[in-house]
């Protein structure tokens, strides 16, 4: 069985791990670049059915990624990490699998009240609000998740290597 938890801090993620984490990455940037711009263009049907299969492939890449992650992994933060900056990175890290989850479900809600009809009005409009601010507010999530991990690479603490596959720190072999 593979469910193991490391008890030694500062470890790296798995080779799965880290192909998740970059693979969602790529999929998070195609999904920006082809978003939709307007509500109107989901009179094109085929447009429709790729946006919801899109979003639905997403939504469960992102759950297998949540649960493999939680059960297999941890953080690769150092021991010492004070206990403010354990909690900001917990933070970021669930509120950026709470966003991507919120982008693509309210889209998918968006989908399905077009498809009822709803074409416009308080409700629909409503949706397209939370989907909105989901995009914003992961916007800032990743940068502030990228200033860390910038910050973490010139403590050379092990943290950006755990996870990045380039300009790696020196292995401080002790
Ligand atoms: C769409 C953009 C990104 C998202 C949504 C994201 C999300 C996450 C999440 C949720 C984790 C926690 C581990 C996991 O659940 O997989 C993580 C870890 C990490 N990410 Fe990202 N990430 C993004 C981009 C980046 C970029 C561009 C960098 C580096 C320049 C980076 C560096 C790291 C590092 C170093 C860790 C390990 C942190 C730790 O162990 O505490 N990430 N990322
Ligand atoms: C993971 C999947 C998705 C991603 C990453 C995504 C991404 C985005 C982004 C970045 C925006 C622009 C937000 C802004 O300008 O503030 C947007 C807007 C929008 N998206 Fe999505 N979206 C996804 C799924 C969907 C789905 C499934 C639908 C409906 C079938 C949808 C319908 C819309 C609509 C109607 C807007 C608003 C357009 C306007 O400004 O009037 N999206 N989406």
């Amino acid at each position: 069985m593979n469910n193991i938890k490391e008890e030694a801090s500062n470890t790296s993620y798995s080779s799965f791990a880290k192909l998740l984490h970059w693979g969602f990455v790529v999929l998070f940037v195609y999904g920006i670049i082809k978003q939709v711009d307007s509500i109107t263009q989901l009179e094109d049907n085929a447009l429709l059915r790729f946006e919801v299969l899109f979003a639905l492939a997403f939504l469960l890449l992102l759950a297998v990624r949540f649960i493999y992650v939680k059960k297999t992994q941890r953080s690769s933060l150092p021991e010492e990490t004070p206990k403010m900056q354990k909690l900001a990175a917990k933070l970021v890290h669930y509120g950026m699998y709470a966003c991507l989850a919120g982008i693509a479900g309210s889209g998918l809600l968006i989908g399905f009240l077009y498809g009822q009809g709803f074409e416009s009005g308080l409700l629909i409009d409503s949706v397209i609000g939370l989907h909105e601010l989901s995009v914003s507010l992961i916007y800032w999530l990743i940068g502030v998740h990228i200033v860390a991990a910038v910050y973490h690479r010139f403590l050379k603490d092990g943290v950006w290597s755990s996870m990045v596959p380039v300009f790696k720190e020196q292995n401080k072999e002790s």
